[in-house]
């Protein structure tokens, strides 16, 4: 059965490379994937098409207003199905989710999830503001699971605190969908897995995989592809493949994932402060126990 498999992380972070090299990873274990750019810009799938620029379905429905399983499904590296939603018209009156209500009826309506056989669906939505539509819309389809793709910072971390309120909040309403993980991308110290770790920790979350940061992401990206195909035997491939098999061994367990609990706005910023203090005494030497690194 095609599970559907949500990702979301905050802008720049880095989801959609990091969704490309899964959805490459996968690809070559042997399991048939489509991977879907839930965002406006139409990036999402580009290292998957040698860097170039494919139709979005916002870009069909401008033309002659018509999509199909042929217009709407590329594909790209080893066959890997994408579609790329698109920015929707900018209509006066008509919203965010609005416009993307539009694109789902007219995907629903042309069958376009159902038209290629896929074990995996992986579904890239960038940008806070439209989670919820985009939550709401996707649980309809039966969504599996939930993954965050975050760096270490802040600003991060925070985006992924509001989206664990807002499943609280959805959880009050109709079944949620249960949460994978949290995923570390940029990684470059040990200390910033620590922070990722307490994190977890504080929000009733677990860390899962952990990308590190690498000048290869940023060279395949040069080249127009991900990094699984321009380097397949580099140490970053193998990061990659790891959390690939992670991913589906989480989306293939039967135990229901824990219910993420959010830190309130003034428990947030006094752990921020803590960290803060943390790193302020290990960049001046002051760390004397080790605690917490
Ligand atoms: N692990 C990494 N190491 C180094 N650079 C990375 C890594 N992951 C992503 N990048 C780089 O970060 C930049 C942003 O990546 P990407 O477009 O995937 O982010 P995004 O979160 O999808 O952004 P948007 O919010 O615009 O959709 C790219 O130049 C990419 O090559
Ligand atoms: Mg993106």
């Amino acid at each position: 059965m095609k599970e559907h498999i949500l990702f979301y992380g905050k802008g720049g972070v880095g989801t959609s490379t990091l969704i490309s090299n899964v959805s490459a990873a996968l690809t070559e274990a042997g399991f048939r994937i489509m991977q879907v750019g839930c965002g406006p810009v139409s990036d999402s799938c580009s290292t998957l098409h040698g860097g170039l620029p494919v139709p979005s379905i916002s870009d069909l429905l401008r033309g002659d207003g018509r999509i199909s399983p042929d217009n709407a499904v590329q594909r790209g590296f080893k066959g890997i199905a994408t579609v790329e939603f698109g920015a929707p018209d900018n209509q006066p009156g008509l919203s965010t989710s609005e416009g993307l209500r539009r694109i789902f009826d007219a995907i629903e309506q042309e069958r376009i999830f159902e038209s290629v056989p896929a074990d995996y669906v992986l579904h890239d939505i960038s940008g806070e503001s439209s989670f919820a539509a985009y939550y709401e819309i996707l649980n309809g389809l039966g969504a599996t699971r939930i993954f965050i793709v975050t760096s270490a910072d802040y600003m991060s971390l925070s985006a992924a605190n509001s989206i664990f309120e807002s499943l609280e909040r959805f959880g009050d309403a109709r079944t949620p969908i249960p949460f994978g993980g949290l995923i570390p991308n940029g990684v470059s110290s040990s200390f910033e897995d620590s922070f990722f770790a307490d994190f977890a920790h504080n929000t009733s979350t677990r860390v899962l995989g952990r990308v590190p940061r690498s000048l290869m992401v940023r060279q395949c990206e040069l080249y127009g592809k991900t990094v699984i195909e321009a380097s397949p035997l580099s140490n970053q491939s193998y990061f990659y493949r790891r959390l690939a098999n992670q991913i589906v061994d989480v989306a293939q367990s039967t135990v229901a994932g824990r219910q993420p609990s959010a830190m309130s706005p003034e428990r947030i910023r006094e752990w921020a402060h803590e960290w803060a203090d943390r790193l302020y005494a290990l960049e001046n030497g002051l760390v004397s126990d080790g605690a917490a690194i």
